[in-house]
């Protein structure tokens, strides 16, 4: 039985804050943790199975043209080899991420330097990895004139823009304006597992374990470019290490391992290597971000204008968002937000860790600490100053707002000190220190998600959904809130994710799974509720769930008396995320030393403050932020993807020459997690988390750099050299 809740009205009454058992929001340890950490957990490419095939991708050598003929005869003669999959149209309709739109392209289109065009399959990996390397394709390369997003045509996204009042005479009637452009570097996932499969067909069917995000959305995906009915393809992502966004769509290896497997009818294995993560999976895109801004004698916002530029492909829909939180963070009755999208031959920008927001965020606040200084505010203040009651160019109301108590929270916490704001005052030796500060903010995000909910005879529960967990805690989260509403701990509780036979979930991304699963995981509890009261005769109002008992009295197992209960509950967002602006906020608040002769950076104190609605497990919320946090301190000072200008090639394509934070530029963080029930963001008053911990993190490592040194960097990453550059004599 299916029990469907549309959430049209805020629900205030916060019936999970009445329930007994006491789980949720507590602490708690993964329930999966320790099949992790002893290596039980089978991640997609360690599934033994028996004749398994394995493939390795040919790509492109060149960024812009057709493949006109492989020489597979030559290949076939090699050791081992069993097959060569050159079915250009399927490979590089998934190869694109849009395999419901793409036409169907003939000749084999080139559009990004690395993309795959073939596949080897052979007995051996290395026999398969060893044919790969020979084959020869013949090919017309097509010359690109710039890969620069900066040289070439751009059209903006009319549908993102927002044109209201008079910028440009706000701006020069203003008693303090600003008028800067910031840059920002493309960035890589980087999931710590690379995206790999192994597809199985039976001849009707097809398995395939592979590292997804979005399973619910997947197969759609995989069976329509494959032409198969859906029910004729189960996905199974059990274990997903880490996502970031580049596994939100099928990857290569997903369709080119299905493609083999159906043609063989044997299993086959296809595991990229970190370099072709790097060449072929989505990229975030650069930025070159306008701000102006005019305020008056107090800082207070009259305008308020971002312009940016981000590129894609020439075929590609996605924009990389920076506006997102433009859009309503600050004031300013005077507004341009406008956001265009250059056609440039570097591989498919698409979804990179909480995408807009990352970069748009952190370049928003280093404008805004320009504003404070050149306005003598105490840039805590400004912000506060300038929160608007409503949306600033809709007027719709917002859900839920903590962005003042976060900052005031996190400034109190840090021991900000907004008063004398100078730069340069303070040195250690060669080691200018400094601190800075910037507001986070992330829109909420939420989806139709379905979740199964058994209370077996023996009074435990199950819950399945095809729900992932790329890391985050959606096992545990879910134990939780089902342990709370049933009156469980959470070790009654047995969560099984990642499989197409489960209902469907919302998949992870956007930072949606917790609110969005979590609510349909509440909705089948209520039906599993009123059911077990109803066989005891009671009325549900009057129960109380706990330790497995109902009021105290009989066990869940003696009223169900060898039955059980199965509920699958759905829950949708309804007209509520129509009616409200949804979004979480918080502060970041940043110290570093710049040394004065390299212009190296470290961050030795960070401190996030978010509001994000109710916590469903403090460990791992608090996780979250962390890895935001340290994302954002990459972002700040690191992390570029880099291209090559003559023929558009990632130069830096694995983990030594892109550089991830590790344990040593990373200090011990603070995170304060400010109370807060959003009952408009979803019926368990939860928000997304994940993202908005580097939403502006960024910025506020800018602001201290600039705080410590004098030196205002506008390009990110700021590495030494473009420190050392704007730093004052
Ligand atoms: Mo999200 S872009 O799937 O971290």
């Amino acid at each position: 039985m299916t029990a469907k809740l549309k959430q049209d009205e805020p629900d205030t009454r916060n019936i999970l804050d009445t329930m007994k058992q006491g789980v949720i929001g507590k602490p708690i340890p993964r329930v999966e943790g320790l099949a992790k950490v002893t290596g039980t957990a089978t991640y997609a490419a360690e599934y033994k199975i028996d004749g398994c095939l394995e493939g390795v991708m040919i790509q492109a050598p060149f960024a812009k043209g057709t493949v006109t003929a492989i020489d597979t005869d030559a290949l076939l003669a090699m050791p081992g080899v069993v097959a060569v999959i050159e079915d250009p149209r399927q490979t590089a309709r998934a190869a694109q991420g849009t395999a419901n739109e793409a036409p169907v392209q003939e000749p084999m289109t080139v559009t990004y330097y690395g993309q795959p065009v073939a596949l080897v399959v052979a007995e051996t990996f290395e026999d398969a990895r060893n044919a790969a390397a020979q084959a020869k394709l013949t090919y017309d390369i097509e010359q690109v004139g710039s890969f620069d997003p900066q040289d070439v045509e751009a059209e903006v996204q009319e549908d993102s823009a927002t044109r209201q009042g008079d910028l440009a005479h706000a701006v020069k009637t203003a008693a303090h304006a600003i008028d800067t452009t910031i840059h920002t570097e493309g960035h890589a996932s980087a999931a710590m597992e690379p995206h790999g499969s192994i597809a199985e067909w039976d001849g009707r069917n097809l398995t395939v374990y592979a590292s997804l995000q979005m399973l619910n959305y997947n197969i759609t995906e995989l069976a329509d470019s494959l032409d198969l009915e859906e029910d004729r393809v189960r996905l199974v992502s059990r274990y997903v290490g880490g996502g970031f966004g580049s596994k939100l769509g099928v990857s290569e290896d997903v369709v080119a391992a299905s493609l083999a497997a159906m043609q063989l009818n044997r299993p086959v294995r296809v595991v990229m290597t970190r370099q072709q993560v790097f060449q072929t999976v989505m990229r975030r895109s650069e930025s070159a971000q306008r701000f102006r801004f005019a305020a008056d004698s107090e800082g207070t916002l009259s305008g308020f204008g971002h312009e940016a530029r981000v590129s894609n492909l020439p075929q590609e829909s996605f924009a990389e968002p920076v506006l997102q939180s433009s859009d309503f963070l600050y004031k300013g009755e005077n507004r341009l937000l406008e956001l265009e999208v250059a056609r440039i031959h570097r591989m498919t920008a698409g979804s990179v860790r909480a995408p807009g927001e990352a970069i748009g965020m952190p370049a928003l606040e280093i404008a805004m600490d320009m504003l404070a200084e050149k306005a003598g505010v105490d840039p805590v203040e400004l912000r506060i100053r300038n929160i608007p009651d409503k949306h600033p160019a809709n007027g719709k109301p917002f859900s839920s707002h903590k962005l003042e108590e976060a900052l005031r929270q996190g400034a109190e916490a840090f021991g900000w000190d907004g008063a004398n704001r100078a730069p340069r005052q303070t040195r250690d030796g060669e080691w200018w220190i400094g601190t800075g500060m910037a507001s986070a903010a992330r829109v909420h995000n939420v989806s139709k998600a379905q979740v199964r909910v058994v209370l077996a005879a023996d009074g435990t529960a199950r819950v399945e959904t095809d729900m992932t967990d790329i890391g985050t805690g959606t096992y545990t989260i879910l134990a939780q809130v089902v342990g709370e509403m049933l009156g469980l701990e959470t070790d009654k509780v047995l969560v099984s994710l990642g499989d197409t036979a489960f209902p469907r979930g919302s998949g992870s991304g956007g930072s949606w799974g917790a609110a969005s699963v979590g609510s349909a995981a509440f909705v089948a509890c209520n039906a599993v509720r009123d059911a077990l009261c109803e066989k005891a005769g009671i009325n549900t109002d009057d129960a109380e769930f706990k330790d497995g008992r109902l009021n105290g009295g009989k066990t869940f197992s003696d009223i169900l008396d060898g039955t059980e209960i199965d509920r699958t509950g759905e829950y949708e967002p309804g007209d509520i995320s129509e009616d409200y602006v949804a979004s979480g906020f918080g502060a970041f608040f940043a110290e570093v030393r710049v040394n004065r002769f390299t212009g190296e950076t470290r961050v030795t104190r960070m401190l996030g403050a978010f509001g994000f609605g109710r916590v469903l497990n403090e460990k791992t919320a608090r996780s979250q932020c962390l890895g935001g946090i340290t994302w954002s301190i990459g972002a700040a000072l690191t992390e570029a993807l880099l291209f090559d200008p003559k023929d558009g090639h990632v130069v830096n394509q694995d983990l030594a020459e892109y550089h991830v934070p590790v344990c040593r530029d990373v200090p011990d963080c603070e995170v304060i997690m400010v109370d807060e029930r959003d009952p408009a963001a979803s019926p368990i008053q939860a928000k997304g988390i994940g993202e908005l911990g580097m939403c502006g993190g960024a910025g506020a490592i800018a602001n201290a750099i600039y705080n410590a040194c004098g030196a205002r960097v506008l390009t990110l990453p700021m590495t030494p050299d473009r420190v050392i550059a704007a730093m004052p004599d």
